[in-house]
């Protein structure tokens, strides 16, 4: 039997969503008499929350685990937490003999049962997704950042035909609405200002008859909090209320996370997508009626089986009617279990690789053009974190841009500043004092 560990760290890949259940294990860890240690520093227990979303991401997890042996020879307890635990079981422990134990996302509640059993030489294996579920079990919120996550659905049951979600996190699960609510007042009681609510398909939320923009109008009525975001939201799912939302909820910010994937609807439909490019674009326009200023962001997937040079030109064609203020894009990688993974006509790497930085290309365009549009704005930021140098700190827009301004404000503080310059990636502003008001 080995000494009762003392330190623990926990690191999360992946999604928002992992980053807060990274964030409650940290908590559930800390409530048991463990202390967390930083990202370089040695722990008695490492628990590595992994991403499976794509192949690169859930082989980052095994080479993770390798690295983990002390110079000594020893090594820490190894958690395989998250997505990778949850898609491979028991077969993780087979393909790496380090870990100790593989925890899925909706079973992490009882990592401290496992870890004892670990203690006394037991590798345990919990892939369950109780009909009970976790969060009962989690200690309450003790801390937040200025900018905190909520999780308020988990799982999906769209089943897109590229995408391990609905594998990993199961069936769409709703959290009740009161749960949500003093989970969102607790937060904002130890610190935060702004709340995203997180769920893989977050407009899928409800709960005895509520839907997601009751609980926006719910959390908006909290105080303490000035800002509220969502995401990711599906574009077959987006419904009228939640939009008139963002013309009337003042704590709503103006970004949407809509995810197109692929502007050809060929790919569409063989992606299982439930949407069309004609259906996606008129929930854009509707949106910027409620919301003229409405900063849009999506993913897209290049490469994906049976892609054309024209279907990827279409892809290019809706980035531009879009105008996306920011964008994230992928190379199709097919995931095991998957139908597509077993389609014909998979695409070449290179001419995936010459796509996707095409793609790069026309969407730094379109952000670099959208943070310029806001230049000579004034505007709200909430201050998150020091800058590099001494003086500045570096805060979020309404817009989701990261501006860097000259200010002692602590993070948490919120400021009023004019936008002043732009780049691809981050914005300048300057302060307004009282006087200059
Ligand atoms: N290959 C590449 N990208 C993927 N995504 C999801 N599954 C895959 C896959 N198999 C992308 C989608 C999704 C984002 C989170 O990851 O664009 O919106
Ligand atoms: Fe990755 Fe998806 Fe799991 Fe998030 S839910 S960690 S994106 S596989």
């Amino acid at each position: 039997m080995n000494a009762p560990p003392k330190t623990f760290r926990v690191k999360s890949f992946g999604c928002q969503m992992n980053v807060y259940d990274g964030d409650r294990i940290a908590e559930l860890l800390t409530e048991q008499g463990l202390a967390s240690v930083g990202d370089g520093d040695d722990a008695d227990v490492v628990v590595l929350n992994t991403c499976h979303i794509r192949e690169k991401a859930a082989d980052k997890a095994y080479s993770d685990v390798g690295r983990l042996k002390r110079e000594d020879g020893t090594r820490p307890t190894i958690a395989l937490a998250g997505c990778v635990a949850q898609a491979e079981g028991a077969e993780a422990k087979k393909r790496s003999p380090m870990i100790d134990i593989v925890v899925g996302p909706q079973a992490y509640h009882r990592l401290p049962q496992m870890l004892a059993q670990s203690a006394l030489g037991g590798r345990p294996v919990d892939t369950d997704m109780p009909a009970i579920s976790k969060f009962a079990s989690l200690p309450e919120r003790r801390r937040a950042n200025p900018s905190a996550f909520l999780t308020v659905q988990e799982g999906c049951d769209k089943f897109c035909t590229y995408c391990v979600v609905p594998y990993t996190r199961g069936a769409e699960v709703s959290r009740p609405f009161a749960d949500i609510v003093a989970e969102a007042r607790r937060l904002a009681d130890v610190g935060a200002r702004e709340i995203t609510l997180l769920g893989q398909n977050v407009n899928a939320w409800e709960h005895e008859g509520r839907d997601l923009a009751d609980l926006i109008r719910a959390v908006a009525e909290i105080h303490g909090i000035e800002r509220i975001r969502y995401t990711t939201s599906h574009p077959a799912d987006m419904n009228e209320a939640l939009i008139a939302a963002h013309a009337d909820v003042g704590k709503l910010m103006p970004y949407l996370h809509l995810p197109v994937q692929s502007g050809s609807d060929s790919i569409l439909a063989a992606m299982n997508r439930s949407h069309s490019t004609e259906s996606y674009l008129r929930t854009i326009e509707k949106v910027r009626e409620a919301r003229p200023d409405m900063a849009i962001s999506g993913d897209f997937i290049v490469g994906f089986p049976g892609e054309t040079e024209e279907d990827f030109e279409a892809t290019l064609h809706i980035v531009d009617e879009v105008r996306y203020a920011s964008a994230y894009s992928f190379k199709y990688s097919p995931r095991p279990g998957t139908p597509a993974a077993a389609m014909e006509d998979q695409v070449p790497g290179e001419i995936m690789d010459e796509r996707l930085q095409r793609l790069h290309e026309r969407i730094d365009r379109h952000r670099l053009a959208f943070n310029r549009s806001k230049v000579g704005t004034r505007t709200q930021l909430l201050v998150e974190r020091p800058g590099r140098r001494l003086g500045q700190v570096i805060g979020r827009s309404p817009w989701l841009q990261s501006v860097h301004v000259e200010s002692d404000a602590p993070p948490g503080t919120m400021l009023d500043v004019m936008l002043t310059s732009a780049g691809p990636n981050s914005m300048s502003g300057a302060v307004r004092t009282a006087e200059a008001a």
